[in-house]
């Protein structure tokens, strides 16, 4: 398929076409946006890119790890379809719950191919850090990123039960993907 997205890295420029983005969210009654680091906690948007810098230069120690996070942009007309946040190592905690890699596809266009083609897309930065492998989790039930998991090259390793954002027990699978 023809590449259609180009990851980049966000900046001030993006400022117009972030709040858009969010907007997408907020109009589909969505509180959580996937991928991007929590940009829905940040109402003042360089303070979200202030965080993702800082997130992107973190030192990697046992319990931290630098992680970059893009838009997934579409080339045609510059809109922000998706953001995806790589994770460079595996801490305890990610290897628990979250994997190398989350994403989000804006609501309004999703079911059109561009989860995938963001998901190759972060699997080409991660062979660039020299990553050979990568996790990736999802809910149990979220049949739209399990199968985007899949049709990238995932294998099954097995379901457990962690806690959720709220505290709640929930069921994830998670899938490696060799690079
Ligand atoms: C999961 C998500 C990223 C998928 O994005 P998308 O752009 O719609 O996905 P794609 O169009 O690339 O489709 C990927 C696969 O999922 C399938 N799919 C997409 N939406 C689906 C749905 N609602 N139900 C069932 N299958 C679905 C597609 O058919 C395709 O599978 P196939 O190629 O085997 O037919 C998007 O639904 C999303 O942002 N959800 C909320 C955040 C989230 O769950 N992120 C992942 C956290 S682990």
């Amino acid at each position: 398929m023809q590449e259609v997205l180009e990851l980049i890295l966000p900046d001030e420029s993006w400022k117009k076409q972030a709040a858009d983005y969010r907007q997408a969210y907020v109009d589909a009654g969505e509180s959580h946006i996937n991928g991007s680091s929590g940009m829905e906690r940040y109402p003042v948007y360089e303070e979200w890119l202030g965080e993702i810098r800082a997130q992107q230069h973190q030192p990697a120690t046992e319990e931290r790890t630098p992680a970059t996070t893009f838009f997934a942009v579409r080339k045609e007309d510059g809109r922000i379809i998706g953001t995806i946040q790589v994770r460079h190592r595996l801490t305890n905690d990610l290897c628990r719950s979250g994997g190398n890699i989350g994403y989000g596809v804006r609501p309004d266009e999703r079911k059109r191919g561009y989860a995938v083609q963001m998901l190759e897309l972060a699997l080409q930065v991660c062979r660039k850090i020299g990553l050979e492998r990568v996790l990736l989790d999802c809910q149990a039930g979220n049949i739209a990123s399990e199968r985007t998991i899949l049709r990238c090259g995932g294998t099954f390793a097995g379901e457990a039960q962690v806690p959720g954002d709220d505290g709640c027990p929930e069921r994830i699978r998670r899938f490696w993907i060799a690079l």
